[in-house]
């Protein structure tokens, strides 16, 4: 057994890949040329591990630890994503991986052999940023998101799900949710880069997770008239892109009223998109988050309501569609006080950012743990990990996975699902 590998060791072997010149940091798109590196990268250092790799029905990869008698039931998983959003940082999503890496090391230079299967998983598409939807591969497992909706979701370039899918060797009539694969699981403990400033303020290294906020995403479509940016005088316009300015800000100015809440536009898209153009069409993306689902569907319809009303005044009409939305999640009591137990120095705080941990926490007892963030920031290159606090992230994974393969997550959470 060679000595176990440092997370920003591993992390070093993947830092070029998805590296983006243009928009700076990295842009990791599902089933994207990166994306195949990365997950080579992972099943190369499973092998390494002796893990037995699969890749399921939607696209996970597996990297297995057998429990005794080669069984896979009731196993230990942890892992991330490996995808990111455009221009994003390093660590949201490859942090969890690399860390569960390293963390399979520590166990086994103990040396000690556990009475459950452990695994390594993978997801795909956790961000949402090539097919729109959040989450989608832990969504495909679980049934929240059905094959039909999935497949055929389109990336920018119009480009299906399903094509993707068959262009990477997935079989996209395979899709859907996955009793066997979700069956398997007793406990899931997803590692994650703290997306906030809690471990800032509070002086540590790791926290444990105690809820996700409510999270939904919305396209706002504003239609104008395309016309000519020279021969249109001012007041002959229905411009959409002077309307989708005044939403932007009335976005902002709603979710200010509402206290608790997160509302951003960071994507739009004039259509056609010509300099000497006035667009004839803008798509307006909207994220919108709260704890309460009513408030935060009643902010939507206000925005809605505010931005017809900016666009009329501008000639324009605006449609809503819902592309994906995910109810706050309040994690596992039982198996949270026993992370709790396991390290007792960490605090528990919550999550303003979406996981696959949520979604898997509404089928399986299921828990998250943040590595501290020096800068505070992510989704943006300027997110960051000290190398020591890496290695306490990886080593108290590693003290939660060895509590949890000594006993029976599955049964002691069975006890109280609140
Ligand atoms: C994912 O990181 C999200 O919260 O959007
Ligand atoms: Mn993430
Ligand atoms: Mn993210």
């Amino acid at each position: 057994m060679n000595s176990p590998a440092r997370v920003t060791s591993l992390l070093s072997a993947i830092r070029s890949v998805g590296a983006d010149p243009r928009r700076g940091g990295y842009s990791r798109f599902t089933y994207s040329n990166a994306d195949a590196e990365l997950r080579e990268w992972f099943v190369a250092e499973a092998a390494r591990r002796s893990l037995d790799v699969e890749v399921d029905r939607n696209g996970a990869i597996w990297a297995w630890r057998a429990g005794p008698g080669g069984s896979l039931e009731d196993a230990v998983v942890t892992g991330s994503h490996l995808d990111s959003v455009p221009g994003g940082g390093q660590f949201d999503g490859p942090l969890g991986v690399a860390s569960a890496l390293a963390a399979v090391d520590l166990l086994d230079a103990r040396g000690a052999s556990f009475g459950r299967p452990l695994a390594v998983v993978v997801f795909g598409e956790e961000e949402g940023a090539r097919f729109g939807q959040a989450c989608l591969g832990s969504r495909l497992m679980t049934g929240d998101l059905s094959a039909e909706t999935a497949l055929n979701c389109r990336d920018i370039d119009g480009v299906s799900l399903a094509d993707a899918l068959n262009r990477s060797g997935i079989d996209p009539t395979r899709v859907g949710r996955d009793d066997e694969a979700l069956g398997r699981i007793g406990a899931f403990v997803e590692l994650h880069v703290e997306q906030g400033r809690g471990l800032i303020d509070l002086g540590q290294p790791v926290a444990i997770a105690s809820s996700i906020i409510g999270h939904g995403l919305w396209r706002l479509t504003v239609v104008g008239e395309g016309n000519h940016a020279g021969a249109t005088l001012m007041d002959h316009r229905r411009d959409p892109l002077v309307a989708a300015g005044a939403i932007v800000a009335l976005v902002r100015d709603a979710a200010r009223e509402v206290p608790d809440a997160r509302a951003t536009v960071g994507r739009i898209q004039p259509v056609p998109g010509g300099t000497n153009v006035i667009a004839s069409r803008v798509e307006v993306w909207l994220d919108v988050r709260h704890p309460d689902d009513a408030q935060a569907r009643n902010l939507v319809a206000t925005i809605l309501d505010r931005a017809r009303r900016a666009a009329a005044s501008e000639g324009c009409d605006v449609t809503l569609a819902e592309e994906s939305y995910g109810s706050s999640v309040h994690f596992d009591a039982t198996l949270r006080d026993r992370l709790a137990t396991v390290l007792p120095e960490a605090p528990i705080l919550k999550s303003g950012a979406g996981h696959d941990a949520g979604v898997l926490a509404e089928v399986v007892p299921t828990a998250m743990l943040f590595t501290r963030n020096p800068t505070g920031i992510s989704h943006s290159p300027h997110e960051q990990i000290e190398e020591s606090d890496a290695e306490a992230g990886a080593a108290a994974l590693a003290e939660v996975l060895a509590d949890l393969l000594a006993g029976q997550a599955g049964a002691a959470a069975a006890a109280d699902p609140s």
